[in-house]
């Protein structure tokens, strides 16, 4: 019994993909479909270890909010040999699909009743969007939403055209930045952390979520302990190499916590005295 059990943890299901869009120069948005026709069952924050045969697994983010469908979207960076062959994908090919895996969003719990700010540094954009797009769906369910995003330039602004409409929502403010702006960019130039100071938030009364590539966690966090928010209000998500995604390997640990299991995603004040967490 044990035996099967563990096997199991390891056998992929078979998905579809059924759509691909180039989101920038260097990221995709790919909709898969389970071939079983179940839904894959997740909540926001949480990831799948991705496979192709014969090139090897990854976990990747899964971008969509939970809907029930069998579908499922995911934004991934070329960087090497498995997301490049991803990139080679055509609609109708097959992937591998474990998951979904690690801790989520406190969509359901925490965040709930509260004001939301949403600090959206480069491709973290990709797991927050699965928690935007929840809270957007249940907008009565929480208060006022801030969502900051900043990216390299202007052609590395992920779901340009969701950003738009989420904008448009009753109580919700969008800013955007660019570190180097183009000719045509009329907005905020900086890094994410500037936008801080043109928004009012009342920190006891607001959660954040922050993901981001990890050289801005230091400097976000500092800009929200500046203005008084408690740390047990902010949720950050880390990336660490996985293989099993599981808790057996022990790849991902950041001193004995497993950033698939324990994580990715974490309150800040349960891990601000671990080394290595930021
Ligand atoms: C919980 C979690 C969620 C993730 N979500 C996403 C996502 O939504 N979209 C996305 O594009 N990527 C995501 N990643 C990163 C993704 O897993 C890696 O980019 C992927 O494993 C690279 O595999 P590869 O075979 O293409 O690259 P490889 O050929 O293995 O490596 C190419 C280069 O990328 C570096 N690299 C490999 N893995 C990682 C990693 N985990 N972190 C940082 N650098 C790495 C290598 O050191 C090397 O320099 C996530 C990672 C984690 C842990
Ligand atoms: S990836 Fe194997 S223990 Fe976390």
């Amino acid at each position: 019994m044990g035996k099967i059990a563990l096997k199991d943890i390891y056998l992929p299901e078979t998905a579809t993909a059924v759509a691909i869009r180039q989101l920038t120069p260097t990221e995709k948005c790919f909709e898969f479909k389970l071939d079983s026709g179940k839904s894959l069952g997740h909540m926001p924050g949480q990831f799948a270890e991705i496979s192709l045969f014969g090139i090897g697994e990854a976990p990747i983010s899964i971008s969509s909010p939970p809907h029930g469908e069998p579908t499922f979207e995911m934004g991934i960076r070329q960087v090497g040999s498995l997301t490049g062959a991803l990139h080679r994908l055509s609609v109708g090919d097959k992937i591998g699909v474990r998951g979904p895996y690690g801790t989520t969003f406190p969509v359901t719990t925490a965040m709930k009743g509260k004001d939301i700010l949403f600090v959206c540094a480069g491709i973290g954009m990709i797991p927050l969007r699965s928690a935007i797009k929840y809270v957007l769906s249940h907008r009565k369910e929480y208060g006022k939403i801030h969502i900051l995003s900043g990216t390299r330039t202007p052609a590395f602004r992920l779901f340009s055209d969701e950003l738009e409409q989420w904008g448009k929502v009753d109580g919700v403010r969008l800013l955007e930045t660019v570190d180097q702006p183009d000719d045509g960019w009329k907005g905020n130039v900086g890094v994410i952390t500037t936008l801080f100071s043109k928004i009012s938030f009342d920190p006891k009364n607001t959660v954040a979520l922050i993901v981001g590539p990890p050289v801005m966690y230091k400097f976000a966090l500092l800009e929200l302990r500046k203005l008084e928010m408690s740390y047990a209000n902010v949720y950050v998500s880390l990336e660490r190499k996985m293989k099993c995604g599981v808790g057996k390997c022990g790849h991902c640990q950041i001193n004995g916590l497993y950033a698939c299991q324990d994580g990715p995603v974490f309150r800040y004040s349960d891990i601000a005295e671990t080394r290595e967490a930021i």
